[in-house]
């Protein structure tokens, strides 16, 4: 139990003085933290306890919540500081909280912002978002479970998330009779695995949210412990908020700010650094140069802005500069690379499909990029390195990312220059649009640096000049046994007659060869078809027609494909038949292997196949011979200007 919480009183302020108050307010420093603990940790009680302790909720609110706690609370009679928290109707039926709510709440000595992040294993994700702008962390266990899988999940992300601060709240104290024994077996075992991920230090508190132990004042049933309340070490603990400030001038540029043809200034938030007007600035990521001319607010023209500040700058020159772009300080930029080394936390589930391309939206920077098979996997309880093919809902791992141009970027750990702006970013799903998972760069690889591109002389409209045509990629697509080699074959057949210069690569036979290391899990293939695309795309720059025979089963890739090449010169072949046709027919003994387990994964039976959606040709073999088809394609192709 606890003495009475007398401290935290800001409506007496209020009632002397509002000038006074709103001033005090207005200069207390700012403290942004996040609990995370599994469910029935206690957690939103915690954090119900704090805001009423700090006695920043209303009195409606207080009414409201006391009524609430009788009808739907947990806790009797007594206010269920839960209700304050579980905001959310379904929420309250299921017992979980499944968003991120940030709350404020504040002391005489400092303001919070608290991120409560769901403790429910699948949302990891909600904690990775709160996590990415907080300065603490309050681990929450429950102290007749100890240390859990999610406490150490919860520990490694934060401090891979970088914040420095964590806090182990060592909640139900009262319900272990305030045994010292008990809280010092969950430190000591806490310390072990804190120092095998690198956590120097934390401060860990034994506390009751219900009872209010030792949050807001000292409980009388730790006489053992001596240290500080969880709200005195919230209001005293060091934060760094001048680091970014004395880091390097870096400001993400979130829109170009054009009213009339005389003002053209860029708008963002300076991510690290200070910004005067005359200061020299670089351009990112094409390196050029400027001077700033103004620093435009809303409040009027600045003479200087520092990072954390929302501002337009001007520049003296007339340079390009545009969304997504990165003002820096000229001498001393980020650096710009299309190859990382990153950690991730994969929070979609469906796996991580390395070599598919997925958005990476990196500051205010949009690009595509693609994912490599993972160097490994970190094991959350053992911390150990695991070998791993892809990832997993939830799983965090280390893998190589390749964007396809150069981006600005900062090491996610270097938050002096702006590090958890310009090295922090989210994965997209291109088609589900679905964050898919949250990620970290820990640094450039340097053959990204040292690989340039090379111009040559022979380009490609020249190769195809030569041959005289339009360079064109034939995308066929359609299950096994559909008839795409057979139509494929025949439409180049009739392109080689017509004199045009052309190239037939086929499923089958490029797996004899260049992608014979290549089986056929969904990763295989995604490989398999970004290998094809890309030497496709070398041939058509050689100025070929090239047709390609491949089952590929996924949009996504096939997408991929077609990005590579110029508007008009991809055709999406989709030879549509049924697979019972297809199975019926069975030319290659295939689906009856499949249908009796000898055969994996095989397309149509126990592997996906998505169909196009707008194919630039749809053929029903059904109702059409392959030589019909193969007319019908080779009309449609030259008609579309090949023969140019
Ligand atoms: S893809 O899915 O990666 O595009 P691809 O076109 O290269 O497949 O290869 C498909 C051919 O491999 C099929 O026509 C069939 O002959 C053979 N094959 C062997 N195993 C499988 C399987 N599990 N699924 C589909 N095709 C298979």
């Amino acid at each position: 139990m606890t003495d009475t919480p007398t401290v935290y009183r800001p409506e007496a302020l209020v009632a002397d003085d509002i000038d006074a108050y709103l001033d005090t307010h207005q200069h207390k420093s700012m403290l942004r933290f996040i609990t995370c603990g599994s469910v029935d940790d206690g957690k939103s009680t915690l954090i119900g306890r704090l805001l009423y302790d700090s006695k920043m909720i209303f009195e409606d609110q207080l009414a409201a919540l006391e009524n609430d706690s009788k009808v739907s609370g947990t806790q009797g009679d007594a206010i269920d500081f839960a209700l304050l928290v579980d905001g959310l109707a379904a929420e309250r039926e299921q017992g979980i909280t499944i968003d991120v709510a940030y709350r404020f709440f504040a002391t005489e000595k400092r303001k919070f912002i608290v991120a409560d992040t769901p403790g429910h294993e699948q949302y990891t994700r909600n904690m990775a978002t709160g996590a990415s702008t907080a300065d603490l962390a309050v681990i929450l266990i429950d102290a007749r479970k100890g240390v859990l899988t999610q406490t150490r999940r919860h520990s490694y992300l934060a401090h891979l998330l970088g914040i420095r601060h964590i806090v182990l709240a060592v909640n139900k104290m009262d319900l272990i009779g305030y045994d010292q024994a008990q809280y010092d077996a969950i430190v000591a075992d806490y310390t072990a695995f804190a120092n095998s991920i690198g956590i120097e230090e934390f401060t860990a508190v034994p506390i009751s949210g219900l009872a209010g132990d030792n949050i807001a004042s000292k409980s009388s049933d730790t006489p053992w412990y001596d240290g500080p309340t969880l709200i005195e070490h919230l209001e005293t603990v060091e934060i760094s908020v001048d680091a970014r400030q004395q880091g390097a001038f870096r400001m993400p540029v979130q829109w170009v700010n054009r009213p009339n043809l005389d003002f053209r200034g860029f708008a963002g938030q300076i991510a690290s650094g200070t910004v005067k007007p005359g200061d020299k600035v670089r351009i990112l990521p094409s390196g050029k140069t400027a001077t700033i001319g103004r620093i435009v607010t809303f409040d009027g023209d600045l003479d200087q802005a520092v990072a954390g500040q929302s501002v337009t700058l001007t520049f003296n020159e007339e340079v390009d500069c545009s969304h997504g772009d990165v003002i820096a300080a000229a001498d001393n930029p980020s650096g710009t690379a299309d190859q990382f080394e990153t950690s991730i936390v994969w929070m979609d589930e469906a796996p991580l499909l390395p070599g598919r391309a997925y958005v990476m939206k990196l500051g205010t920077q949009t690009v595509s990029a693609t994912v490599a098979t993972p160097k490994y996997q970190v094991n959350v309880n053992t911390m150990e390195q695991m070998a791993a093919k892809s990832l997993e809902l939830n799983s965090i791992g280390v893998a190589e990312i390749t964007t396809d141009r150069r981006i600005a970027f900062e090491p996610y750990n270097d938050s002096m220059n702006g590090g958890r702006d310009l090295g922090g970013f989210i994965l997209v799903d291109k088609l589900t649009n679905a964050t898919v998972a949250a990620g970290m760069i820990n640094f450039a690889l340097r053959r990204s640096q040292n690989v340039h591109w090379q111009n040559v002389d022979i380009t490609r409209e020249a190769h195809a000049a030569q041959k005289n045509q339009r360079p064109r990629l034939l995308w066929f697509t359609g299950l096994s046994g559909s008839g795409k080699s057979t139509i494929a074959n025949l439409v180049e057949k009739r392109l080689h007659a017509e004199g045009k210069h052309s190239f037939l690569l086929d499923g089958d036979n490029v797996r004899h060869g260049l992608n014979k290391d290549l089986g056929f899990t969904d990763t295989d293939r995604v490989e398999n078809i970004r290998r094809i695309s890309e030497v496709a795309k070398l041939m058509t720059d050689a100025g070929l027609i090239v047709l390609t025979a491949f089952i590929s089963p996924f949009r996504a890739e096939r997408k991929i494909a077609r990005d590579l090449m110029a508007d008009g010169e991809f055709f999406e072949i989709h030879v549509d038949t049924p697979l019972s046709v297809a199975e019926e027919r069975d030319v290659k003994g295939l689906y009856k292997k499949a249908r009796s387990g000898e055969l994996q994964n095989f397309t149509g039976i126990d592997s996906p196949y998505e169909a196009p959606e707008n194919p630039e040709i749809h053929i029903d073999t059904t109702a059409m011979s392959a030589d019909e088809a193969a007319e019908m394609i080779v009309d449609h192709i030259l008609g579309n200007g090949a023969a140019q």
